[in-house]
């Protein structure tokens, strides 16, 4: 696959040799992080300038795109409340903003709470876009940084189980790691609460490499990754919908002594009640190992979009 120019805004884009080459990348940032840490800057995107549009609430993914790029010696022009604070609030259309910012900015990186969202913008754009989520639909630069976790932990991806537990339906982390997950050969082992199911059109591509449990026990058994999402409860029509999920289902240490020794524990969080605290000290919990690997991914990322 192709990096430099490209909008990236779903997983459908990538391909195995693609994902090797970013996780390459990523490893070597890995190191430029180290280097900057000790007062010697890159300057790879010098000159360059991303600009954050953030519809919708973020801290990490927000934060990491940034960090990448200051990191890499860009720099960065921050909205992060565009439904308050931009020219949407004169009714300007997602296209002319489009336009006008790739008119400023080298790269964009969004985050929208309608599916599609990012794609429209990105149409209009005449620089890269970097979907930062858009609704319940994908996350692709969380699943790309997921999978690298995952990369770096067992030095392989082909040959695992991956368990999912949580809001299946309207995780669109979960839904982007299967857009990726699904070049290698590993098996799934669903469960969430009823009702909030992977959708039928992703249940109907895993195929026989799924299998749907009812508990949490039967899911961690033979599980070596754990993806675990919050209940997404800006998705719900109402409060009252969403407390009737939340807290079903919860990794604590009694759940984890069922689980493979070399089981990993991942979250792109926040946790709402989906984690006990109490694993935070367990050694394979992951999830704040992965708020690392996502700004490396990142550098990567921008590094490879913006053809340095
Ligand atoms: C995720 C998101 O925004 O989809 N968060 C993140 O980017 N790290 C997951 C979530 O909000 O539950």
């Amino acid at each position: 696959m192709k990096f430099k120019g490209e909008h990236i805004l779903s997983t459908q884009q990538f391909d195995k040799e693609g994902l090797m080459s970013l996780f390459a990348e990523a490893k070597k940032m890995e190191k430029v992080i180290a280097e900057a840490k000790n007062g010697k800057e890159s300057k790879v995107l010098a000159g360059k300038i991303m600009a954050t549009l953030f519809y919708e609430p973020s801290t990490r993914t927000r934060f990491s795109f940034e960090a990448a790029m200051i990191r890499l010696g860009g720099r960065v022009l921050s909205n992060a409340d565009m439904m308050q604070t931009s020219s949407i609030k004169k009714l300007e259309t997602l296209e002319d903003t489009g336009k006008v910012v790739s008119q400023i900015a080298d790269v964009i990186a969004m985050r929208h709470p309608e599916q599609g969202s990012v794609a429209v913008l990105a149409e209009r754009s005449d620089v890269p876009v970097i979907n930062a989520g858009d609704g319940s639909n994908e996350h692709p630069t969380q699943a790309l940084l997921d999978l690298y976790t995952i990369w770096k932990e067992f030095g392989r991806i082909d040959g695992l189980t991956i368990g999912m537990i949580g809001d299946l339906k309207n995780s669109r982390v979960q839904h982007s790691q299967f857009g990726l997950l699904k070049h290698f050969k590993v098996k799934f082992v669903l469960v969430s609460p009823r009702g909030l199911e992977m959708p039928a059109a992703i249940l109907k591509e895993m195929g026989s490499a799924a299998k749907v449990v009812l508990t949490p026990e039967d899911m961690v058994a033979s599980a070596d990754v754990i993806s675990v999402s919050r209940i997404q409860k800006e998705r719900f029509v109402s409060e009252r919908e969403y407390k009737k999920f939340v807290g079903q289902f919860v990794v604590d240490a009694e759940l984890m002594k069922k689980a493979k020794k070399t089981a990993i524990v991942m979250q792109p969080l926040p946790r709402v009640d989906d984690i006990a605290v109490e694993v935070d000290s367990d050694p394979r919990a992951r999830y704040f190992d992965q708020v690392g690997n996502g700004v490396a991914v990142r550098m990567a990322l921008l590094k490879m979009v913006l053809g340095e």
